[in-house]
Formats: structure tokens, sequence, C-alpha cells
């Protein structure tokens, strides 16, 4: 009798608590195609897998009327799960309780959580929804969130993490997801700033819309905040467990492996890609789909920094992290935004034993001013830096141009790639024909009686010695020079005999990148 009364109880308890924030509230939140914290939870995570921790956590405010107010959960829902089968930590913050804001025992269940995550060494997933600091809490609240600052870093490189911006993330909470390796956001939903709109009007007279300034397009496409965007939280979920089938759940596992496929080869034709004008772009997105099982690629920043182009695919069942430069935009150059972008790939495949396949086809880094004065230095020198550093199996495919320092940064043999191979037409030279030509031979054609004919005699002889990949074979600089046919056997090869490859870096606390 007496369990049957504390029974009804705990449901009485867990009915007002699971109440979130109220029906008002909710029906705000649905107004505008967002779902509850609980809804994203269980639509996340396989069915009846969710296992919620710290219902009952209460807020523990006093001053402005808070010891009036009851908050559930004090909004965030906390707890553990099962996504595509792999175990997770999970929190999401519920907007429908004070807007989501974090207080002091809000903060506190978020750590217990992310403890237990790197306790268990299972993937955190964070989905925030939030205005921000909870204000009548003052210091606490500041307190919350320098604690999860702690902890994101301390689990940064042990275990996968991962935000999702379903909501405004105002202020210093924006140092999170920034701290974490994957930030997923969706059209109209997501709003991302340090200051909001009034505050930069009144501070700086500047007037812009949350949307302009903070949207989920703005941080996909022009801040590369954000990893990956979509257009419905529905499509944001399929995505996070797409990224999930690819990745290990933390530092000392390999990613799961899947069946093996062959590509789509009626769609993509190995051969058939680069055309027969050197100076004509392609998409390099088809020659991964020609290399990769199902012709399956998981773009990462696929609208941010166009110009590289960086993802997970399967060789032969096994996770691998392709990082390609893509002719289309800008030829392919590297600058400070693909730099930046390709380092940090490059260093979470390295985190996570994830074996990394380089395909070169590049000019160079971008020439100009605004390049110069906005640091493709030190930018520049997070490429060089994040593949030198990798100790996973490095195979680089050297598909048409590699000049200058464009050469050496992309993976090559001097920053210790494991494999070089080059296609027939690659060309590694220190610059293109046409500049090489230009510089070398410029007395010759300028006392020449007929300068023009003499610089495409001297560009033609340049192309002829230079322009091709057996002068870099020639002093084992490219380990194989090979049909483009047969690089997707080549490479499952590489990830074969590469199982056991160790390297035992430095003895140091850490390096110093140039971040
Ligand atoms: C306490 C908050 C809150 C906050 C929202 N609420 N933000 N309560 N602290 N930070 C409450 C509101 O009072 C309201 O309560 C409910 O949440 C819903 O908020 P609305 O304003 O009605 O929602 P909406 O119109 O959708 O606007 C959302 C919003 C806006 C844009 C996020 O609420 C807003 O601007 N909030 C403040 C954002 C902010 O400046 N945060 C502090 C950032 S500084 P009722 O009871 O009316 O339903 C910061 C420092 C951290 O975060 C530093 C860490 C290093």
């Amino acid at each position: 009798m007496v369990l049957k009364q504390k029974t009804l109880d705990l449901k009485r308890r867990m009915r007002d608590a699971l109440q979130g924030g109220g029906s008002k509230a909710i029906k705000k939140q649905k107004a505008i195609g967002k779902l509850t914290a609980r809804e994203r939870i269980l639509k996340l995570l396989d069915p009846n897998t969710f296992h919620e921790y710290d219902l009952f956590v209460e807020h523990a405010a006093k001053d402005f009327d808070m010891d009036k107010k009851y908050l559930p959960g004090d909004g965030v829902v906390t707890g553990t799960g099962l996504l595509s089968g792999h175990p997770v930590c999970i929190y999401a913050q519920d907007f429908t309780v004070a807007g989501g804001s974090l207080g002091l025992m809000h903060a506190k269940k978020i750590c217990k959580i992310m403890d237990h995550a790197l306790k268990l060494k299972v993937p955190l997933i964070g989905i925030n929804d939030s205005g921000g600091a909870r204000i009548q809490e003052g210091v606490n609240s500041l307190a919350g969130y320098g604690e999860i600052f702690y902890r994101n870093t301390q689990a940064s490189g042990v275990i996968p993490q991962i935000s999702v911006i379903l909501g405004p993330c105002a202020g210093g909470a924006v140092y999170s997801p920034a701290l974490t390796d994957f930030v997923f956001v969706v059209d109209k939903i997501s709003k991302m700033f340090i200051t909001g709109p009034e505050v930069i009007k009144a501070t700086i007279g500047e007037e812009i819309s949350m949307e302009d300034l903070g949207g989920a397009r703005v941080h996909a496409e022009i801040s590369g905040n954000a990893h990956f965007y979509s257009e419905s939280e529905e499509q944001c979920f399929n995505q996070i467990k797409e990224l999930i089938s690819f990745i290990p759940w933390n530092n000392q596992k390999k990613a799961d492996p899947f069946p093996k496929k062959s590509p789509k080869t009626r769609q993509y034709k190995v051969d058939n890609i680069i055309p027969t004008d050197p100076r004509q772009p392609y998409d390099v997105r088809d020659i991964i789909r020609a290399l990769v099982d199902d012709s399956e690629f998981l773009e990462i920043h696929e609208k941010f920094a166009q110009n590289i182009v960086v993802g997970f695919a399967r060789l032969n069942g096994e996770t691998a992290g392709f990082i390609a430069n893509q002719p289309l935009v800008l030829a392919g150059v590297l600058d400070v935004d693909s730099s930046d972008k390709a380092a940090r790939f490059i260093r979470y495949c390295d985190a996570f034993n994830i074996p990394l396949v380089t395909l070169v086809d590049l000019p160079g880094y971008l020439p100009g001013v605004d390049q110069e004065h906005n640091g493709v230095i030190r930018h520049g020198a997070k490429i060089l830096y994040a593949y030198s550093e990798a100790t996973v199996p490095k195979m680089t495919v050297i598909l048409r141009k590699a000049y200058g320092g464009g050469y050496i940064a992309m993976c090559s043999n001097h920053l210790k790639a494991d494999f070089v191979m080059a296609w027939p037409t690659a060309e590694i030279a220190v610059m293109g024909p046409e500049g090489a030509a230009n510089i070398i031979f410029r007395n010759e054609i300028r006392n020449a009686k007929n300068p023009e004919t003499v610089r495409k005699q001297k560009i033609k002889e340049y192309k002829q010695k230079f322009a091709n990949p057996y002068v870099a074979a020639a002093y084992g600089y490219v380990d194989a020079v090979i049909e483009p046919a047969e690089t997707r056997n080549k490479l499952i090869h590489a990830i074969k005999i590469s199982k056991q490859k160790q390297e035992i870096p430095q003895t140091k606390k850490h390096g110093i990148p140039p971040f």
C-alpha cells in the first residue's frame, strides 16, 4: 500500500517535471518550427533507449523572486541513450523553461553528463536552445559556463563532441559549441552571436537583423562556425546519425567497419573526370565518389571555403578522411579559410585514428594584399603543422597541379606522407609553366625577334621538363605513378598494410600550433 502511494507520488512529481515550461511556452516553441527538448532527444536517439538523469533537479536561486519560481529540471534535459546503436551522452536545453537560460543547477546538470561522457568514453551531444546566462543568477551563471568550457577542452580529442544549435545561442554561450568538434545548424532556427543586434546598434550604430548577423546560413557559409547546415530539425538529426556512423566512440577505438561496397562506377568514372585541357576545372567530389564505397561521401563544411573539400567516406568498409583541393572554386588554391578548414579536419582525423587521403590539384597559395593582411602566413602554416603532426596513415594522390607551397602543404612526402601516388596527369613544379617561363627566360623572350613565339616555345620546353610526375618520381618524392583506375585498390592496400603503423611523437607537453 505504502509502495503504491509512493509510486503515485513519484508519477505525479514526474508529470510536473515533464511538463517543461507549460502549454503556452510549448505552443510558442512549436509555432516557429521548433520541437521541445525531450522531443528532440527522443527523435534523435534510437527508440526506447533514452534514460534521463536529474529530472528532479531544481534551481537554488533566491534573488529577483526566483525562490517563488518552479523551473522543471532547471531548463535542461540530460541523459544517456543509443544513437544508431552507439552509446551517447546527451543534453538538450529546454527553451520553454526560462528561455533555456543557464543558471547554477542547469550548468551542474550539463557538467555531470559531460563528466559521464568522458568517464564512459562515449560521444557527447549538446542541443543548444537558450537565452544565455540566467540573468537573475549573476556570477553563478558565468561560473557554470566556465565549468562547461573547461570540460569541453578536457574532452577534446578524447571523445567526439557534437553541438546542435536549435535556437538562440548568444553571448559567451557560443564558446561551448566553438570548443566542440562538429556544429550543426538549421535554417531559420539557429542563431549564434556574441553580441546581438540591439547591443551592436547601441555600441557601434550598425543595424542588422538577427538572421543576417548570426543565422544558420551565415555560420555555414561565411564564418565557418557551423560544419553542417540543414533545412529542418529532422534533416539535422539524420545528418548527425550519418556522422556518428563514420567516427569512433573515442580516441582509443577505430570507427566501426561497414560491409564493403564498390563505387557506383556507372555514375562516376574515375578516368573521365579530369578534362583534357589542364586549365579546365572539374568537381573533385566526383573523383572522391568514384573511389569510395557506394560513392557515399559525407562532406563537412560543405558551404564554407569551398576551394577545399573535406569529409568522410569508406574504403572497403573502413572510414577514411578525405581532403581535396576543389578546382571548381578559385582553382582550388589554399587561402586563410581553406587552410583553417583543412587543418582542423586533419587534426580531428588524427585524434580519432582515421586515415587521411589527400587529393592534390592546386596552383598554390592565393596571392593578394587581402590574404597577406589577413594572415595567410599564419593560417597557411596550420595545414603544414596539422599534416606534419598527424601520425595516422597518410595517403596522397597528386591528380594534376601540385605547384609551389601547395605541393609541400598537401601532405607531400616531406611532411611524412606514407604513400604518395601521382596520376600521369600530375604536374609537380615550383610554379605553373607560363609563370615559370616568363621568369627564367625573361631575357631570351625580351631580346627575341618574335618574343611571343619564343615565349610559347619556352613554355613548351618547361612543360616537357617539369609539368609531369616523373622528375619527382626520379627523386623518390612520388612513390608510384599510377593509372587513375588503380587508385582505389592502391588506397585500400595502403590502409590495409598501415594497420600497425606506429609513430612515437617527440616527448613534449604539447606543441605550439599556429592558432
Ligand atoms: C533569464 C531569460 C533569459 C536570460 C530569456 N529569458 N533569456 N531569463 N536569463 N538570459 C526568459 C525570458 O525572460 C522569458 O521569460 C523566456 O525566457 C522566453 O524569452 P522571450 O524573450 O520571451 O523569447 P524570445 O522572444 O523568443 O527571445 C529569445 C531571446 C531573448 C532572443 C533569446 O529572450 C533574449 O534576448 N534574451 C536575453 C539574451 C541575453 O542577452 N542573454 C545574456 C547573454 S550574456 P518569461 O517568464 O517571460 O516567459 C551571456 C554571458 C555568458 O550569456 C558569458 C559566458 C562566458
